[in-house]
């Protein structure tokens, strides 16, 4: 560390113990809700974070997909395994970009134009990751620089994932082997997961937009007409489809994000993003939601809100941490009821009450972060919190802090900026390494080890989330911008830039 690095640190160590200060005297002469007079130190604050995730990445695990951030080395054992595919590189770019990290990008984006490569992959790889976050990744890049390099990388990456489609029901495959062109499932279930094979649209329908393709759209557009079509278990979608027969697994239904969840969210998605004008997604969304709202949200005996899971049409009343991005999907969702401002409110306090039950998930705990996934059955004191040992964990996800963003963007209401910065404060606390950031084995105990483990959701989702939570809402504003599942921005399309093939010019150019 050098002189002035020295220096920042002992000033960040200043702004935050004197913002600490001025947030109990704010409180204190009732004024917080108004005034957050350090905003821009805590944007600086993530910023920070994410140089230095990155920095431990590209230092020790550059071209592999993850950061063993304990080590020092790269970590095999998520999605991708050990094959140099970048996720990290990738997920990365337009959290640098929109962060203003110039160096880092230009180090990101020549590794892209370089280095990127599935050909020699003779392996069976998510089609969903491939899709959301490299494919995502890449388009996002695009829409933000009209840098043809990543439309070019996209739209290679949308090729290699056609064989998964070869499905005579329209129901894809769950996983792809870029260097054979064969198609397999997941190893573990020969059905393919909803919210995996539905979140698919907003890339593929980009992609015809940007190249003059028109092939790629259809493709996934004749997933979501067969769904649309099915006979549904009480209007309802399980979580499981078997891609050969279009029958319906296990009667299982969740609103996690690769379950019922990812559906709901990929159909909303696809209607923000068509400016409001995919009346097939909007209609899925709004009578699905309906569903849901009638068979799966309850209230604890403690007064707290959950959107629970079904088994044959049994509820349990539990939450996964990644179902959290439910209260942000369905506040940002009220606006497909324009048309009834009263479950419209409706939609949105449902939102809120939600975001709130998470963030009781991240109080009840002694790090200030939530568990994976916590119950509502108990005694009120025990709800949102983590009974099995293995639902202590916490793998620095994302979907709690994006469903503060979407809140206060909605809202404007303080208190989702405080909830954010206790995230940040508890980020730097438990979870801070020599080499970056690592998940905890266990929220409970503030002495546990982590899992040495630095996700590239943190990168792409998690960092980015904190950084937009700090910033104006003229930084990707809703209304223009809509984010993939994996928290990449892809533009809304506007009526008069149909199809106008490859010159066809990125919305909005950010300066770096
Ligand atoms: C992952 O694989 C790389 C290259 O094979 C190796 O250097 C690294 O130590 C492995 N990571 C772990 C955590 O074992
Ligand atoms: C990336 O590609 C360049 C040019 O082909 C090559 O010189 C370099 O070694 C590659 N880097 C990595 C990390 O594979
Ligand atoms: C599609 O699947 C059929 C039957 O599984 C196979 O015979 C055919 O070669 C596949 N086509 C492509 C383009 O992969
Ligand atoms: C709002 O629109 C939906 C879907 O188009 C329709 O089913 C519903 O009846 C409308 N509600 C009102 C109050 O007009």
């Amino acid at each position: 560390m050098n002189a002035k690095q020295l220096l920042q640190t002992i000033l960040l160590i200043k702004t935050v113990g004197v913002f600490s200060l001025v947030n109990i005297q704010t409180k204190k002469f009732g004024l917080s809700g108004h005034i957050d007079w350090r905003v821009n130190s805590k944007r600086e604050k993530v910023k920070e974070m994410m140089k230095f995730a990155w920095k431990g990445y590209a230092e020790n695990a550059w071209g592999f997909n993850e950061l063993n951030s304990e080590l020092g080395v790269p970590h095999n054992e998520s999605v991708f395994g050990s094959h140099h595919i970048g996720l990290s590189i990738i997920d990365s770019l337009d959290t640098l970009f929109i962060m203003g990290l110039k160096e880092e990008y230009e180090q990101g984006r020549k590794w892209v134009a370089d280095n990127f490569t599935l050909d020699n992959i003779d392996d069976y790889l998510s089609v969903y990751e491939l899709t959301v976050r490299i494919a995502g990744g890449l388009l996002s890049m695009y829409a933000m620089t009209g840098d043809d390099v990543y439309i070019t990388q996209s739209e290679y990456v949308i090729r290699k994932l056609l064989p998964a489609f070869n499905s005579s029901m329209h129901i894809p495959h769950a996983r792809i082997n870029p260097a054979a062109k064969k198609a397999a499932p997941h190893p573990w279930t020969p059905e393919s997961l909803l919210g995996e094979i539905a979140s698919l649209n907003m890339e593929f329908y980009y992609t015809s937009e940007i190249t003059g393709h028109r092939k790629y759209r259809p493709i996934v557009h004749h997933v979501r007409d067969q769904l649309d079509m099915l006979f549904k278990p009480r209007d309802m979608y399980p979580d499981y489809i078997h891609p050969r027969t279009a029958l319906w697994g296990p009667l299982k239904m969740s609103m996690g994000p690769k379950g019922g969840g990812g559906l709901y969210e990929g159909m909303l998605k696809s209607w923000l993003r068509s400016n409001q004008l995919d009346d097939q997604a909007r209609d899925l969304y709004m009578k699905a939601i309906h569903q849901v709202i009638n068979s799966m949200v309850g209230l604890s005996f403690g007064g707290l809100t959950y959107v629970g899971e079904l088994s044959n049409f049994h509820v349990i009343r539990r939450m996964e941490h990644s179902t959290c991005f439910a209260g942000g999907l369905i506040a940002l969702g009220s606006q497909a009821f324009y048309n009834d401002s009263r479950l419209e409110a409706k939609h949105l306090q449902l939102g809120k009450d939600l975001a709130l039950s998470c963030r009781e998930s991240y109080r009840r705990s002694a790090t200030g972060l939530g568990p994976e996934s916590f119950q509502f059955d108990s005694v009120p004191r025990e709800d949102a919190t983590a009974r099995e040992s293995d639902s202590k964990a916490y793998r620095l996800r994302p979907d709690v802090v994006e469903t503060y963003l979407i809140l206060w963007r909605l809202t404007h209401d303080q208190k989702y900026r405080d909830w954010g910065w206790e995230v940040v404060e508890a980020l730097e606390k438990y979870c801070r390494t020599k080499f970056g950031f690592a998940g905890l084995q266990n929220v409970y105990d503030p002495k546990g080890p982590r899992d040495g483990v630095q996700g590239s959701h943190f990168l792409s989702e998690t960092l980015k989330f904190l950084y937009l939570l700090f910033s104006k809402d003229s930084l990707l504003p809703l209304k223009k911008w809509v984010f993939n599942t994996a928290g990449h921005p892809l533009p809304v399309r506007y009526i008069n830039n149909k199809f106008r093939g490859s010159q066809l010019k990125p919305y909005v150019h950010f300066s770096i």
